[in-house]
């Protein structure tokens, strides 16, 4: 493929960006690696025009009701199955009998929060004694630091559909889920150090001062650090949300601002809906991966791999979800996760929840800090107030962070058609069912462009690539802002009992403030272009779409 000079690119205008995302990151020469900014549009060759007609949701002919998820069976677990490494059978936990099961009740209400977490950078050192404490717990203890990872890669099978795992992410468990893992490693932490305020301190990686590694967790002699992170990330190397494995060299504010700007798309102008923000409905019975929540990709995905070691042979430990836990800074980096979820509740008092009984009812099992298992439903962990916790406030700067308005140009003409694999950058039209709406019309109902049909072959890398709207030929350095988001999708692997197979998905993004952004919103038509950032040869795309949700 010819490079274009012209253009810049992400991906393509290093000999290192054509190799597999997993080499990229060793390409030891950063210095050299050129400016890219954010979601910048890829050249690509002309091919030929391709429409993608409707806007069909697909969750608009889901079948009615099924039930909510159940508890896993304890008993019942299959350790992922890696390739070259070793069998991880810390999925599972060893004491998980499951006998004995008590529900989980919300501690008594009190005026003010017993546990306020503390952004990491302003943490103390009691946080380090008690996961020195954790990790001296006997292996077999669930409540070590080893045990206490069950669920971590789909290692559980649904109750009742022995072919079905488990899996917490890609759906609308994923915050509730994560959100009790954090809570009982808290309270078994404030257990072994005898301090029922004990609070985990959260990576504000949403706030320019927490956009390094934190120093708390890089002290080698610390039980917070690990070895297995990305040596190039440590401070005041700054992170990147939108992280495509190449290190971007860029002045530090620039990059900070591109992160405010993410972090705007992320939780205010692509997350206006519950299932835009949360993720789609995954109930008993249902295939694992419906479709992630924006934050969910990015920073989510973006920042587990950030951290990871690139020479591991699958990224650990953060860049994989096997053994991400592995690395105490997983549940710094989940705290913030956690805490973005309570702010967005907040921005969006209206429609904050879904009312659906089979999420409110779907249950997980967790130890607690005596050890005994714990039935807990999504519903015990809506309100983190009753449950006992706050976060400090440190400000949400990104909240006025919205992307300036780009103008009006010719948009890129569309190359390529779908189905295709992302060798490379495929630009589609796509019809916008609806155009010039109200602003009433557009608060009822957001618009949303739909990529259909992801799959992904043997989830072992990190898959990432942008979705663009109208991006003009020559992107420059704008590109950004005509960028709707990213999937970014951090490896997880499937249970060895499971057919292995490719991973299938759908991503969702609210475009409605980048149509005005862009001056698309009397547009019928518009171009759509998908650039691979990581591991495209992985991926297969069946369609792109225009629907709206409520
Ligand atoms: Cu369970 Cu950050 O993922």
């Amino acid at each position: 493929m010819e490079i274009s000079r012209s253009v810049p690119r992400c991906t393509t205008t290093t000999p290192g960006a054509r190799m597999p995302c997993s080499l990229q990151a060793l390409v030891p020469t950063k210095a050299r690696q050129p400016r890219r900014l954010t979601c910048k549009a890829t050249g690509g060759r002309v091919f030929f025009f391709f429409y993608v007609l409707l806007g069909l949701d697909a969750q608009r002919g889901r079948a009615a009701i099924a039930a909510p998820i159940q508890a896993p069976d304890l008993g019942n677990c299959n350790p992922p199955d890696l390739p070259n490494t070793a069998p991880d059978t810390n999925c599972c936990l060893t004491s998980g009998s499951g006998i004995g099961i008590i529900d989980f009740v919300l501690p008594p209400a009190s005026s003010a929060p017993l546990r306020v977490r503390p952004a990491a950078h302003l943490a103390d050192a009691e946080y380090e004694r008690a996961v020195a404490l954790m990790k001296q717990l006997p292996g077999d203890d669930p409540r070590s630091f080893e045990q206490h990872r069950a669920y971590c890669d789909g290692a559980y099978d649904q109750v009742g559909f022995p072919d079905l795992e488990i899996q917490v992410h890609n759906c609308w468990l994923f915050f509730p889920w994560h959100r009790l893992y954090l809570y009982f490693h808290e309270r078994i932490l404030g257990k072994l150090i005898g301090d029922d305020t004990f609070a985990l301190p959260f990576w504000n990686w949403d706030a320019p001062a927490g956009m390094t590694l934190p120093a708390i967790y890089a002290n080698r002699s610390s039980p917070l650090y690990n070895e297995r992170r990305d040596p190039a990330h440590l401070q005041p190397f700054p992170v990147d949300l939108d992280y495509n494995k190449i290190d971007v060299i860029i002045p530090t504010d620039e990059q900070i601002d591109q992160n405010l700007n993410i972090m705007y798309r992320q939780m205010v102008s692509g997350a206006k809906k519950t299932q835009l923000f949360m993720g789609q409905p995954y109930r008993a019975g249902d295939q694992p991966d419906p479709g992630a929540g924006s934050v969910e990709n990015v920073p989510h995905g973006t920042m587990h791999t950030w951290t990871g070691d690139p020479a591991q042979p699958n990224s650990e430990d953060m860049g994989n979800f096997y053994s991400a836990a592995r690395d105490p800074i997983f549940f710094a980096h989940h705290g913030n996760i956690d805490r973005l979820w309570h702010v967005w509740r907040g921005l969006r008092p209206g429609n904050a929840d879904f009312a659906d009984a089979d999420w409110l009812d779907t249950a997980f099992l967790f130890y607690d800090e005596e050890a005994r298992p714990v039935r807990v439903r999504v519903r015990d962990c809506l309100d983190p107030a009753a449950m006992g916790y706050a976060y400090q406030d440190v400000g949400l700067p990104w909240l006025k962070a919205k992307p300036a308005n780009r103008s009006r140009r010719t948009p890129a003409h569309a190359a390529g058609a779908l189905p295709a694999t992302l060798r490379e950058t495929v630009r589609v039209k796509v019809t916008r069912p609806q155009v010039s709406r109200s602003d009433k019309e557009k608060e009822e109902a957001e618009e949303v462009l739909i990529i259909e049909g992801i799959q992904v072959v043997d989830h072992f890398k990190f898959v990432k690539f942008d979705v663009l709207v109208n991006v003009p030929e020559s992107g420059g350095d704008g590109a950004s802002g005509y960028c709707a988001g990213s999937v970014a999708m951090t490896p997880h692997m499937i249970g060895t009992n499971k057919k292995k197979g490719s991973m299938k998905t759908v991503a969702r993004f609210g475009v409605c403030d980048l149509m005005d952004n862009i001056g698309a919103d009397g547009d019928k038509m518009v171009v759509v272009s998908l650039v691979p950032r990581c591991g495209g040869e992985l991926v297969t795309i069946g369609g792109v779409s225009i629907g709206y949700t409520k």
